[in-house]
């Protein structure tokens, strides 16, 4: 049993974890001073939690076996049911193995189908179509609106939008605390469109080389054209930003955001059927240049999940898992201030604790509603220091307005 007076070390290692929840060298600590205490129930939980940060770390995938391993053992009688790697444990797969295992029933299910994967090679044409729409984002009733309004609304109807003097030119900028289906809602309403998706990284098309970023941003523009109608989403989208950019020239940068200005600007480009729809966690940090009339001039806030959102969010990552008597709408209303992130965090977990058990007696034990209450007691949910930020921009940068949604969406939750 630990007891924190008995072991400062790892208490204050557990309260900085606490602290940074996203870094995970500190988790991996954690983690290694668990296994030396031999409290592998906690490291456990812990290897989940990194793993959900990182799938496939090595180090952790390591210590998860150390774990799985010595709770078999410790249980008299039963065996464990994985054999200690015989090749180097950077490249024993212990997902793999623990599949064989137990069989094809529990699946990692790491990977997030809900996103098409970007046509890599951007010269040849192949876009991707996805398979959601708004009626598999759950809940989220007011952003739906917003989006039919600005943009689903004046596509359909082009002649009545033109009668009321609107149109969906421009491009739309979603924004809000990370995990929570900003990006989940772009591919949606290209399903909903039927359009081509192009979902673009912005740190992606950066070059250190002068001149390559913006040919490769030009080159994502063409494909788009060529490739009409489509939706052209641009991630990250404060990756363009001074303040947060790594490639710390500002000239270099400035040069980006003129030639995204330039792409944008319908008078010099042929965008016709081209619908540019961006996404960033921090709106404050894209350069205001893009914000300006005719570019990201709308801009839609995508808040924490609603109950119903929350229950889809829950019911999409358990979905593919082996589950019994799990209470989708009681979870939901006990995961008040979750963002999606921390929901997938939460039934990753819970999965790891029913993995770790079916491990040890080699039979397939599913996920129960204790395994998820268990590790709900542990995940706080992340999203606090991104309202941190925002209430300093509602209440010291929102001269204009700009923040009018955010600062409402916050007194109405009381976060202000
Ligand atoms: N309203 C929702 N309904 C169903 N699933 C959702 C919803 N919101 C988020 N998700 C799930 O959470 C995941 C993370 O959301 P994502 O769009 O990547 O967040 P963001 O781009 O805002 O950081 C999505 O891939 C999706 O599986
Ligand atoms: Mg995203």
């Amino acid at each position: 049993m630990f007891r924190p007076e008995d072991d400062p070390v790892l208490t204050e290692m557990l309260s900085a974890l606490e602290h940074s929840p996203e870094v995970l060298a500190l988790r991996v600590r954690v983690i290694e001073l668990q296994v030396e205490r031999g409290l592998f129930t906690e490291a456990l939980a812990q290897c989940g939690a990194a793993l959900t940060q990182e799938p496939g770390n090595a180090q952790v995938l390591g210590l998860l076996q150390q774990c799985t391993i010595a709770l078999a053992s410790n249980n008299s009688g039963a065996l464990p049911v994985i054999a200690p790697p015989e090749q180097n444990l950077d490249e024993y797969d212990f997902w793999a193995a623990a599949e064989r295992q137990v069989g094809d029933i529990i699946a990692p299910a790491f990977v997030d189908p809900g996103v098409t994967e970007f046509a890599t090679d951007r010269d040849a044409g192949t876009v991707a179509r996805p398979a959601v729409t708004l009626a598999d984002v759950g809940g989220m009733a007011e952003v739906k609106r917003q989006l039919e309004l600005s943009l689903l609304g004046p596509l359909r109807n082009p002649a009545l939008a033109k009668a009321f003097g609107t149109s969906a030119r421009g491009g739309l900028l979603l924004y809000g605390p990370p995990g929570c289906g900003k990006t989940f809602l772009a591919s949606a309403v290209a399903g909903e469109l039927g359009a081509n998706f192009y979902p673009i990284e912005i740190a992606d098309i950066l070059d250190i080389y002068t001149g390559a970023s913006e040919r490769n941003l030009h080159s994502v523009f063409e494909v788009a054209r060529r490739n009409a109608p489509c939706v052209l989403f641009l991630d990250e989208l404060d990756a363009l930003g001074h303040k947060r950019s790594q490639m710390s020239g500002s000239a270099t940068m400035r040069t980006v955001v003129n030639q995204l200005l330039t792409e944008l600007d319908s008078a010099t480009s042929d965008n016709d059927g081209v619908y540019v729809l961006g996404a960033t966690n921090h709106p404050w940090d894209v350069d205001v240049a893009l914000r300006r009339p005719g570019r990201f001039d709308r801009m839609v806030l995508v808040g924490l999940p609603d109950p119903a959102a929350r229950a889809a969010i829950l019911h999409y990552h358990l979905r593919d898992r082996p589950v019994t008597g799990v209470d989708l709408s009681a979870l939901a209303h006990r995961t008040e201030g979750f963002s999606g992130a921390d929901l997938a965090h939460v039934c990753t977990s819970a999965t790891q604790l029913a993995l770790a058990d079916s491990l040890r007696t080699g039979e397939v034990r599913p996920v129960t509603m204790p395994d998820l209450e268990s590790v709900l007691a542990d995940i706080k949910p992340s999203a606090a220091a991104w309202f941190e930020s925002a209430r300093n921009v509602v209440e010291f940068a929102n001269g204009d307005g700009t923040y009018d949604e955010l600062a409402r969406y916050m007194k109405a939750r009381k976060l202000r």
